[in-house]
């Protein structure tokens, strides 16, 4: 038990670092997670389409679930009596949650910010419902989340900088009581705060100021991907990571395209979650070592080829270019699913690759030669 400002027990071992690239272990009830790591987003309690298995094998050590979703269907109340996230839904092994606030932002209707909650109307069945940071975290102990995310606001970009400091001072409010909230967690499981502050420098170090000064057991950066340029995220982080305490976890949210991971991981990023192989997967792209494929075009519905004859996830080596292609146009379930895996398995094998890398020193290489890889233009 401690109070905001009293310092939460470190679960993060750092294991290497190459520049400012890290590798390290983070250690959660339901297992260890490797990092840097990609959390692949299993929304409502399920990859879509997806065994839990095929997650595990692919190479994912976590994964995501949403607040929002699932106290909305089947409910926190519901999944704590099961057993928890991790025994209702089978996956068994740790499971970070976002906390609902930005899910409220894109998915709700009648929503409105108060210094005390959100309401909103759930997209189900139009119920009202508010949630304030202490029911985000109620909610998020009750599902078992290995890490809990803060309750935040996070602004869309371009927006004016006054809005942007007013989310940012109230997701510090917001912050202090999830902690306050917090206090009652049996040890070993995490709350992380985030950093808001959109694209403006001096917003984010004073976020991240004050966050530390709150305590968490790590961090998170919020509020990018949401309209602006890469180069202004990469601006961001830059800005922010030197704000951050170093022995501590970095999570850069709902990021991003293999070429956002590299370049986040190069600047000081532990974490990602984002929905881009699942949700692209099932859309008929696939990723893999040379760009990704659109699988959709009419070019590949004689090629014979697989996707990557090298790849360590059969899947990506055995059928072919054809045969998915004929998935994705005639619509069978079975095309969604194996370029869901073969995206899932793709992002954890660049993981992989990095965590390789940069334990070796030879982070510099693995960054050149992936690039290269991807610009071979062949495929
Ligand atoms: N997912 C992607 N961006 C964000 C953010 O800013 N806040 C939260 N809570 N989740 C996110």
């Amino acid at each position: 038990m401690s109070s905001p400002g009293t310092e939460l027990p470190n679960h993060f071992e750092l294991l290497g670092t190459d520049g400012a690239a890290r590798t390290g272990r983070l250690t959660t009830p339901h297992g260890v997670v490797r990092t840097p790591a990609f959390m692949p987003v299993g929304t409502a309690g399920a990859m879509k389409g997806i065994h839990w298995r095929d997650v595990r094998d692919a190479g994912a050590d976590i994964v995501l679930g949403n607040t929002y979703h699932l106290m909305l269907r089947p409910t926190a109340e519901r999944i704590a009596a099961l057993g928890g996230l991790q025994r209702f839904t089978g996956w068994g092994g740790p499971m970070l949650t976002d906390s609902g606030g930005f899910q409220v932002m894109s998915l709700s209707a009648l929503r409105k910010v108060t210094e005390q909650a959100v309401t909103f109307r759930s997209h189900i069945d139009g119920a009202k419902i508010e949630l304030s940071p202490e029911r985000a975290i109620e909610v998020q102990r009750l599902l078992n989340s290995d890490i809990a995310m803060q309750l935040d606001e996070c602004v869309r970009l371009p927006a004016e900088p006054a809005d942007i400091e007013r989310a940012m001072r109230l997701s510090l409010r917001w912050a202090e009581r999830c902690r306050r909230a917090f206090e009652s967690a049996p040890d070993g499981y995490m709350l992380f705060g985030i950093v808001q502050g959109g694209d403006v420098p001096a917003l984010r170090v004073a976020s991240a100021a004050a966050l530390v000064d709150i305590g968490f057991h790590g961090y998170a950066i919020g509020g990018l991907a949401v309209g602006e340029p890469q180069a202004v995220m990469l601006e961001m982080i830059e800005a922010t990571v030197p704000a951050l305490p170093g022995d501590r976890p970095r999570y850069l949210m709902g990021v991003g395209t293999p070429d956002d991971l590299l370049e986040s991981v190069k600047r000081g990023i532990d974490m990602f979650d984002c929905v881009l192989p699942t949700r692209n997967g099932r859309h008929g792209v696939a990723f893999t070592r040379f760009g990704p494929v659109n699988l959709r075009n009419a070019r590949h519905a004689d090629d014979p080829r697989p996707l990557d004859e090298e790849s360590p996830w059969p899947p990506a080596r055995s059928y072919s270019r054809a045969y998915l292609h004929h998935l994705i146009k005639a619509g069978e379930a079975l095309g969604a699913t194996l370029l869901s895996e073969i995206n899932i398995a793709y992002f954890q094998l660049l993981m992989a690759g990095m965590r390789a890398a940069i334990a070796q020193g030879q982070f510099a290489d693995f960054y050149a030669r992936t690039k290269a890889d991807w610009t071979r233009g062949d495929i």
